[in-house]
This record gives C-alpha cells, structure tokens and sequence, in this order.
C-alpha cells in the first residue's frame, strides 16, 4: 500500500514513478518531516535491533555499520561528465552511458522487500535566495532519520517547490534487497566493489547504491551541496566550499564573519564551536562543515550554511576539545559507531574522564581498556540539529546571509607551515588554497598520516576540473574587488622535534582570529616574509597564556629551506592540470620561488 502523492509537481512525480518501477520497493512512502515520523520510524528501528536506545541521553539512540561501511569511499566516488577533462585529474570518471548502465542493473529490483522513502529537503532555509530543494529516494530509514537532522525535510519544502519548481533528484539504495521471508541484519549495505557515490554535474543528479554511511547516503550534505553545488556555483556565479562559518564579536561589539576551509577531521567542528580565552571576545557558530557564498546588493560576499546539523567525528570531541559540541549532543542525538557502555551511554577514545570499565565496542564485542582495539571506530560520527548548539547564532538561518570578512585555509602539517600566515592579496590567497596539503585522516577509507595535497579542502568534493575551479576563485575575486575578504593560512599541529604540539590550540586559537580580525581594520601590523604576512611579535596577543618565547618563535619560523624543497612538489601538483591551470597560480609559484630565493 503507497500514500497518494502529496506533490503537486508532475516533473517530481514521475521521477518518483521511475524510480519505484527500478527498484520495486514493497511500498513508498513521502516524508512529511513531522517528529511524529522521526519517532516511528526509530521505534521501528529498535525493534529491528538497528537501533540501540541511550537512556543516559533522552530521545538519542546507537548505530553499529557494517564494518566495511564506516567512511567516505573516495575511491568509489564518480563524477560523470561525456568527457573526462571536465571531471580533471583529481576526480574519478566514468561516461554517463556506462555508468548509468552498470548502475541501473544494480538498482533494479534493490528495494525489494524494503520500502522507499521520498525525502523532500531543502539545502539552506526554506525559501532563502541561496536554497536549493533536493529529493531524496532512499530505502534506508536510518537516512531519512538523519536527514531530518542535517536538513529541513518535508511538506514545507513540496509547498515552496510548488507544481513548477526546481529540484535535484538524489537517488539512495543500501543495495540489499530483501527476498519474501528473509531475516534482515542490522546494518544492511552492499560490498565494496558494488558501492557507487555517482554525480551527473550536467543534470543535476545524484546516485548513490550499495552504502548507508553519512558522506555516500546522506545526499544532501556532499554530494548536493559540494560536488553538484560547486559546478552549480561556476555557472551561476557563486561559491560552494568545504568551510565552517562563524561569527566572532570584539570587545568593542564589533563583528566580523569567518570561513574556514580544513580538510575532513582537521578540528573545523572544534574551531565553529570556540569558546575564546582571549579576553572579552565572542564566537558564534553559524555553520561546522559547508558555506554557500554569494555576492550581495552591497558587493560583498555574504554565506548560507545550506545544512541544519552536525555530522561530527565523535573520538577526540571532549568537553576539553570541544565543550559547545558536547552540550550540543546531550540529547535527541544519533551516534554510529561509538561504543556504548553498560550504562546506556556512548563512549569514544578522547572523552572526558576515565575510560569505562567494560563496554560493546563499535563492533558489538565486548571492550575492556585492556582490550588491543579501539572501542569506538576513528571516523565514528554524531548528528545532531544545530539549535542544539548553546553558541548558535542567532543569525544562523538569516535567509540572505552573513557578510564574509576572512577566509582561512589550512590542514595538519607537522613541520614547515608556521601556525598563521596572511596571504600578500587575492592572487597570493588563492595560490596558499589550491597548494593546501594535510596528512590524511580516518574521514575516508585508507592510509592515514600520508601527506597529501587538498586544494581548498575540496580535493574529494569539487564536483568538476578542479583547474576551472581555481580560475572560478579568480573570478569571483575580480568581481569582489576590494571587498573581497582577506585571506588567511593556519596550522595549528606543527609539532617540535620531540613530536610534541608547540600550539595549545582549541580556544587559544581565538588569539589567531584576534589577530586576523586586527588585520582586517589595520590595527596591527606584519612582518612581510617569502611565503607571507606573519604576526609582529608585539601585536600577538600572548596574555595569559604561558609559552615560550621559543616555541613561539618555532611556531612563527619561516624555515626557507624546508619551503624550497616543497616547490617540486607544488609543480608536480600544478602539473597534473595541465592547460587548465590558471595562468595567475604559475605566476604565484614563480613569485614565491623568486622570494625564496
Ligand atoms: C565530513 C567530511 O563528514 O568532510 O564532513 O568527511
Ligand atoms: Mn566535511
């Protein structure tokens, strides 16, 4: 039995009428959005055993993935265009035909005995300027319960999209059809080389098969509002980054507004979430993952955060790393792959206080701190809704937007990147962003600690030649003239010889915002060296906290020798783009290479 449809959109209509002929799910069903749905669709979960119940945390419940099925698949990950140079060297290709085909033999028939859920959201306010309106076709309702979460979802978002409106059709499927009288497991999904994250940048259209983790299966969030939103953004003139927003207020009751771009798992939820140390300075949080910018009436550039929720890495999030995090998940929370102790709570390697005496780790065994593993899992993930969040702007769903005043690139380097370094203009900000380099982290299935080279952070997520990209931040700082934010580059885990952080970081990264927002009204001064601004001693505000003057100086070294023998590297990356590179980023390298000397 299926509801009537509740759309008014013939176009919508009949996609959701194609999709069901595909898949054949037993029955469909279209969201309506209502905290009644959510709390069916988890008692239905619980009584599967999908679900584990928290008493410690009201209305929050446990998730155990597949262990095959814990991370991005970035190896999985298809941007499809006719010809490959329009996907570039960094993303993975497939001709649409092809893939299409290949996919469609898999979605035929993979929602038997399940039932398809049409999820109707919108990416960034409903109704905003800067929104946009997916659907979502999914058959697993631990999605539709994030999705509530991550996104605004339901009735509302079919009345605005209206009988003629546009929206970007994302299709879902764990890929684990049910025969008649099959038993389920807990965390159905497909193996590995059957799991496709495919982008059709030149239709709008999202497919997805064979995982139910956050990154390939919550649709909205980087499939729709990085990759098909970023080559949306090139054509409509606007900008779709991997970044954090937030708003920090001076003393003096000035405010100024930040994004920040950081490779996955790189502290970006920690740094949204900063509660300062510098004396008398505020930060809000407006968004922890994505910002949606575009050129308002006044020509500067203003940001959405397109989500509504948190999908954060829970190991390291303590009331230490992150306080405004933890009050943000006491309660109507989704945890997956944490561990859960006897209790009723979640437990992760980095909380707070003693680790517990026995626990269910992420794989359902018993866990003790004896034991060799780790309870929970390195990328495991809570979600929650972003009112939960007690330094939520209050301008966090303000339709048109906050006005930009600094960017900030960065990633996790050891050595040679100095903690702050401000980019000499425009030209110089887009080379540090498309040079960024991170060692990897557990966000995406495979070697961590290897350095590797994350333009912008949107290495995984540019949903087109990532050489057209960079000539997209060109434009968009032509356009912006002198009101184009300034640019900034941090490191905040360069480490002494020893291996020791030299940084305190968390809140005394407030002390580099300090700085940069000083910059921005020219209340401070720089000193000018070969890879940029760095901090004048005298105009770092170092009150309170106990350092050594060392170790600053460590932090703030510009080792030339260490940033020359970068450069083969940054040329074979520049290389990889071939004529699509920029002429003005080989400029930039010719310019460093002439300040290094
Ligand atoms: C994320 C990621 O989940 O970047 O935000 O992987
Ligand atoms: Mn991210």
């Amino acid at each position: 039995m299926s509801q009537p449809t509740p759309s008014a959109n013939q176009k919508l209509n009949k996609w959701v009428q194609e999709c069901a002929a595909k898949c054949k799910p037993d029955k469909v069903y279209w969201c309506d959005g209502s905290k009644a749905e959510y709390d069916r669709l988890m008692q239905e979960m619980l009584a599967t055993g999908m679900a584990v119940p928290l008493p410690k945390r009201p209305n929050s419940f446990h998730f155990r993935s597949d262990p095959s099925d814990v991370a991005r698949v970035e190896d999985r990950t298809f941007i499809s265009y006719p010809q490959q140079i329009e996907a570039g060297p960094t993303n993975n290709w497939m001709a649409p035909d092809q893939l299409k085909k290949t996919m469609n033999e898999l979605y035929d028939g993979c929602m038997q005995g399940r039932t398809m859920y049409v999820i109707p959201f919108s990416m960034g306010p409903v109704g905003s300027p800067l929104a946009k309106i997916g659907i979502e076709i999914t058959d697993s309702p631990y999605v539709v319960c994030n999705m509530h979460i991550m996104t605004r979802v339901g009735t509302r978002v079919l009345k605005v999209l209206g009988s003629d409106g546009e929206f970007i059709p994302c299709l879902h499927s764990i890929g684990a059809p049910l025969k008649p009288g099959q038993k389920d497991v807990s965390w159905p999904c497909a193996p590995i080389e059957k799991k496709y994250i495919s982008h059709f940048p030149d239709e709008n259209l999202i497919w997805s098969y064979g995982s139910g983790y956050g990154g390939n299966a919550l649709l909205g969030k980087k499939c729709l509002a990085l990759r098909i939103a970023s080559a949306m953004a090139r054509r409509e003139g606007w900008m779709a980054e991997h970044m954090l927003i937030l708003r920090l207020t001076s003393p003096e009751g000035r405010q100024y507004h930040v994004t920040g771009a950081f490779p996955s798992a790189c502290g970006k939820t920690n740094l949204a979430m900063l509660l300062p140390t510098v004396k008398g300075w505020k930060v809000e949080t407006v968004g922890d993952d994505i910002a949606w910018m575009k050129i308002g009436p006044d020509g500067r550039l203003y940001a959405i955060n397109p989500e509504s929720g948190f999908f954060g890495v829970a190991p390291g999030t303590s009331y230490k790393s992150n306080p405004m995090a933890m009050d943000s998940i006491k309660e109507n929370a989704i945890f997956t792959n944490c561990a859960v102790t006897d209790d009723g709570d979640v437990w992760w390697e980095g909380m707070d206080g003693e680790p517990p005496a026995h626990a269910i780790d992420w794989k359902g065994r018993d866990w003790t701190p004896a034991s060799k593993e780790v309870a929970a899992h390195a990328n495991a993930r809570f979600t929650a809704h972003a009112s939960q969040c007690p330094i939520i702007s209050s301008d966090w769903e303000k339709p048109e937007g906050v006005p930009i005043d600094i960017f900030i690139f960065g990633g996790r380097r050891a050595s040679v990147v100095p903690l702050v370094t401000e980019a000499y203009n425009w030209d110089h900000g887009v080379f540090m962003g498309s040079t960024a380099a991170s060692e990897t982290t557990a966000a995406n299935i495979g070697a961590v600690g290897n350095l590797r080279r994350d333009p912008f952070a949107m290495l995984p997520f540019c949903g087109y030649n990532m050489g057209d990209y960079f000539a997209h931040w060109f434009k968009m700082g032509d356009t912006l003239g002198g009101k184009a934010p300034k640019i900034f580059y941090v490191n905040w885990f360069r480490k002494s010889p020893e291996g020791k952080f030299l940084w305190p970081g968390f809140g005394e990264n407030s002390r580099v915002l300090k700085w940069m927002c000083e910059r921005v009204d020219g209340k401070v001064g720089a000193v000018d060296t070969p890879i940029g601004r760095l901090p004048r001693k005298e105009d770092f505000d170092l009150e309170g906290l106990h350092i050594a003057p060392t170790v600053m100086e460590e932090l703030f070294k510009v080792d030339t020798a260490a940033w020359k023998a970068e450069l083969p590297d940054i040329e074979k990356h520049f290389a990889k783009f071939g004529d699509r590179l920029p002429a003005r980023l080989a400029n930039q390298l010719q310019e460093i290479k002439k300040r290094l000397g």
